[in-house]
């Protein structure tokens, strides 16, 4: 009897520390929207600020009402939590509940605004599942100039469009250095997030690199491009007449294309669709071929622009044309020259070449 009345004692004291802070407010408001959307897919929640679920609730169907009860004071968080892709502004409201000047206990809406549904979409690398980061996405009213939103493609080629209303819109993709084989397609939103209607593709990628003989850029070096896989219509502005001059390649290889160096030493393949390549460096006087180290090179164009290693002429393959040239006056090819035409090689810019009149 004793030990119960000790019991008692202790859970009426317990009661009454309670009971200073026990209040019975409701938390109410609406989920509201100007289009049409479905208000049954929304939920609102009530958070500690420890971010642990205290309270859940749906909106009503008709009219997007909510009302959470709360019996303690504190502070909380009250969260709208649609479907992935829809916007409300604001997306949480933190909630001090003091039972006097709380925006629940004064009886207050707490609103939330719907601002749009997501547009969902990709660019790919033409004949791949994939695409390229960074491309830039314009969103347009259909017919309309202005721009409403631009965002950038994520790794993959995907891109989003959030807060984003019922209507028609048109869907436009651009890119510095890529061409863009589609570059433009469209959207109807409804009443729920709405994917583009076709994926745009980037044709190709820019594959660059530079020419040096000891340090200073080689012009007019031919980069000739080959692949076992891409056809000529997959790759745009290089040249694709043939280069005189045969080089040897296995029979896998289709020759496909050839640029040449510029003064800089640099030399672009300004469209090459993703795939694998080999690329030749050939340079040539009238008479005489040179080569160029590395002789060749494999590369792999996937969803971005590709730098390749430097090319040059260097020390090893001067001692090589040496050795051509002593080869060439042994076989007694050349023409007899008068003192004045004295068969050398000339070193100009400190690159090599062969002065081909005095041959
Ligand atoms: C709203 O969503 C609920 C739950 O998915 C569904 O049962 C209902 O048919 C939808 N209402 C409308 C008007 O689409």
């Amino acid at each position: 009897m004793y030990v119960l009345w000790i019991f008692l004692g202790l859970v009426t004291s317990h009661f009454t520390a309670v009971r200073a802070d026990d209040i019975v407010v409701g938390c109410g408001g609406f989920v509201k929207s100007e289009v049409e959307i479905n208000y049954s897919l929304i939920e609102i929640k009530l958070y500690t600020k420890q971010g642990s679920l205290k309270y859940q609730t749906d909106c009503a169907p008709i009219n997007g009402y909510f009302m959470i009860p709360l019996y303690d004071k504190g502070d909380f968080i009250l969260k709208i939590e649609p479907p992935l892709g829809w916007s409300f502004e604001p997306t949480s409201v933190d909630l001090r509940v003091d039972g006097q000047t709380d925006i629940c206990t004064k009886g207050e809406d707490i609103n939330f605004v719907f601002t749009g549904f997501s547009v969902l979409g990709q660019v790919l690398s033409k004949g791949q599942l994939l695409g390229p980061a960074g491309v830039e996405v314009n969103l347009r009213r259909a017919g309309a100039e202005a721009s409403l939103q631009t965002v950038l493609t994520q790794p993959g080629g995907k891109y989003t469009f959030f807060k984003v209303l019922p209507g028609n819109y048109d869907i436009t993709a651009a890119h510095a250095s890529w061409t863009l084989e589609k570059s433009s397609t469209t959207v109807h939103v409804f009443n729920s997030n709405a994917p583009a209607a076709v994926p745009l593709v980037v044709g190709g990628y820019d594959v660059s690199g530079e020419v040096r003989s000891d340090g200073d850029p080689m012009k007019e070096v031919t980069f000739l491009l080959f692949s076992a896989t891409v056809n000529q219509e997959d790759i745009t502005g290089c040249s694709t007449a043939p280069v005189e001059g045969s080089l040897s390649v296995e029979d896998s290889l289709a020759y496909l294309c050839s640029v040449l160096s510029r003064e800089d030493g640099t030399f672009t393949f300004p469209s090459l669709a993703s795939g694998e390549y080999t690329v030749i460096p050939f340079y040539r006087g009238e008479r005489i071929t040179f080569d160029v180290a590395p002789s060749r090179m494999e590369f792999k164009v996937e969803h971005n622009s590709l730098k390749l290693e430097a090319v040059g002429l260097n020390t090893l393959i001067m001692q090589r044309l040496l050795k051509d040239w002593v080869l060439i006056s042994r076989l007694h090819i050349l023409p007899t020259l008068t003192q004045s035409q004295c068969f050398a090689p000339q070193v100009q810019n400190r690159g090599v070449f062969w002065d081909s009149d005095s041959i």
